[in-house]
C-alpha cells in the first residue's frame, strides 16, 4: 500500500515523453481530461497555448507514454473529431500528482546540468557543483539568515525534499515500529514532513526537527496548518556545531547523512549516541549506493542520481555505528524507485 505511489515511475522513464507530460500539465490538458470520461481533440486543444499540429504532436507523445488513448479507428492520429481520454493506468497515478509534477519539474531543471556538464561531473563533484543548477539550488549557505529572498529560495528546493519524503516516509513508517517511542528528534528534518508523516500515524509521538534557521522557518509554516502542529517543534541550529537537544528516545536521519563526508559521519553519529538515553534508538533511512549497471536510470531519477558519489554501502554505516558504541544494529533493504536502507541501532540499556 505505502508503495502505491511508485506507479508514477512508468511515466518518468523517457526524458522526451516526460517533458511532454510536463507540458500537458502546464497546458492544463491533464486537468481538462481528469474531470471527464473523454473529450474531442478539437475541444481539448481549443484555447490552449499551442497550435493544432503542436497539440496533435503532444497527444501522440502522451499516447506513446500511455497517458492518453483514443477510441478512433486507424491508430492514434488524434484528428479533430477523435475523442481522447486518460488511460486507466494514468488515472491511478493521478492521486500522486504532487510528487509526479515535482519530479517532472526538478528533472527538467537539472537535465541541462547533466547534458551540458557531464564531463565536469565525471571529473569531480567540486567541478560539477561550481557549474550546476542543482547545487546552486541546494545552497545551504543561503539557509542561515532569515530574509524573504532566502526563504523563497529554500522553499523552492524544499518542495523536492518534501514531496519525496511525503511518500518515502510512509514506507519507513510501515517498516519500523515507531509506536514504541514517545519523542523523536529528526536531524536535518527539513520542512518537518518526515515528522509529520510519522506523528500522523502515532498520536502519542512528539517530534523535534533540527535544521538550519531558514529551513526551520519555512518548515514551521509548512506544518502550521496541520493537525499535528502542537506535536512538532523546530530547533534552528547547526547539527555539526550545536549539541543535540536531549530528551528524545529516538533520533532519525532521513536522507541526510549522505550529505556529509566520511570524516564527519562518525561525529554526527557520536553526537546522536550522546543525546540518546540508554535504550534509546537511532534510525537511518537513506538511499544506498546503487549499481548503475543493474538499476534502471529513468529521467525522473536525475535529481537524486546526480548525488551518486554521496550514497554509501550498508556495511559502511554498520561499521561506523559499531565504532560509536551502538548495539543491536539491523539493516533492511527496501526497494523504492531505487534501493533504500533502513538501519536501526540502539544505545546499550
Ligand atoms: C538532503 S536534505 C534532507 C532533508 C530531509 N531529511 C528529507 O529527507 O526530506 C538535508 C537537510 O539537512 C539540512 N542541513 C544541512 N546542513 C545542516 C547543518 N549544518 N545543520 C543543520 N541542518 C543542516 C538541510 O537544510 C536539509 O534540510
Amino acid at each position: 500500500m505505502s508503495r502505491d505511489y511508485l506507479i508514477i515511475e512508468q511515466f518518468l522513464i523517457d526524458a522526451l515523453q516526460a517533458r511532454a507530460l510536463q507540458a500537458a500539465f502546464d497546458l492544463q490538458i491533464i486537468d481538462a481530461l481528469a474531470d471527464i470520461d473523454e473529450m474531442s481533440v478539437d475541444g481539448l486543444l481549443r484555447g490552449r497555448n499551442c497550435d493544432f499540429s503542436g497539440g496533435q504532436f503532444l497527444l501522440q507523445m502522451l499516447a506513446q507514454n500511455d497517458v492518453v488513448a483514443t477510441a478512433a479507428a486507424g491508430g492514434q492520429r488524434f484528428r479533430d473529431g477523435d475523442s481522447v481520454r486518460l488511460t486507466d493506468v494514468f488515472r491511478r497515478a493521478l492521486p500522486f500528482r504532487d510528487l509526479l509534477t515535482t519530479k517532472l519539474e526538478f528533472s527538467t531543471l537539472v537535465a541541462a546540468d547533466y547534458f551540458a556538464n557531464l564531463p565536469n561531473l565525471l571529473r569531480s563533484e567540486d567541478e560539477f557543483t561550481a557549474s550546476s543548477k542543482l547545487f546552486e539550488l541546494f545552497d545551504y549557505g543561503r539557509c542561515l539568515d532569515i530574509t524573504t529572498a532566502n526563504c523563497m529560495h529554500a522553499a523552492r528546493w524544499m518542495q523536492l525534499t518534501t514531496m519525496l519524503t511525503r511518500y518515502e516516509a510512509r514506507v519507513c513508517a510501515e517498516s519500523y515500529d515507531f509506536a514504541r517511542h514517545s519523542q523523536m528528534l529528526d536531524v536535518g528534518g527539513n520542512s518537518g514532513e518526515f515528522s509529520l508523516q510519522i506523528c500522523r500515524r502515532h498520536a502519542n509521538l512528539t517530534a523535534q526537527v533540527v535544521d538550519l534557521p531558514v529551513v526551520c522557518h519555512v518548515g514551521a509554516r509548512h506544518i502550521g496548518g496541520t493537525c499535528e502542529v502542537d506535536r512538532i517543534s523546530f530547533s534552528p541550529g547547526n547539527m555539526l556545531e550545536d549539541t543535540f537537544p536531549q530528551g528524545c528516545d529516538l533520533i532519525t536521519w532521513k536522507s541526510v547523512l549522505h550529505d556529509w563526508p566520511d570524516d564527519v559521519l562518525p561525529i554526527l553519529l557520536q553526537k546522536s549516541y550522546a543525546a540518546l538515553p540508554p535504550g534509546g534508538r537511532l534510525v537511518i533511512f537513506e538511499r544506498q549506493r546503487w549499481d548503475f549497471s543493474h538499476e534502471v536510470t529513468p529521467y525522473g531519477l536525475l535529481p537524486v542520481m546526480l548525488f551518486f558519489r554521496s550514497y554509501r554501502s550498508p556495511e559502511h554505516y554498520v561499521q561506523v555505528l559499531a565504532d560509536c558504541g551502538f548495539v543491536d544494529v539491523h539493516v533492511e533493504k527496501l526497494q523504492l524507485e531505487v534501493p533504500f536502507l533502513l538501519i536501526t541501532a540502539a544505545k546499550a540499556g
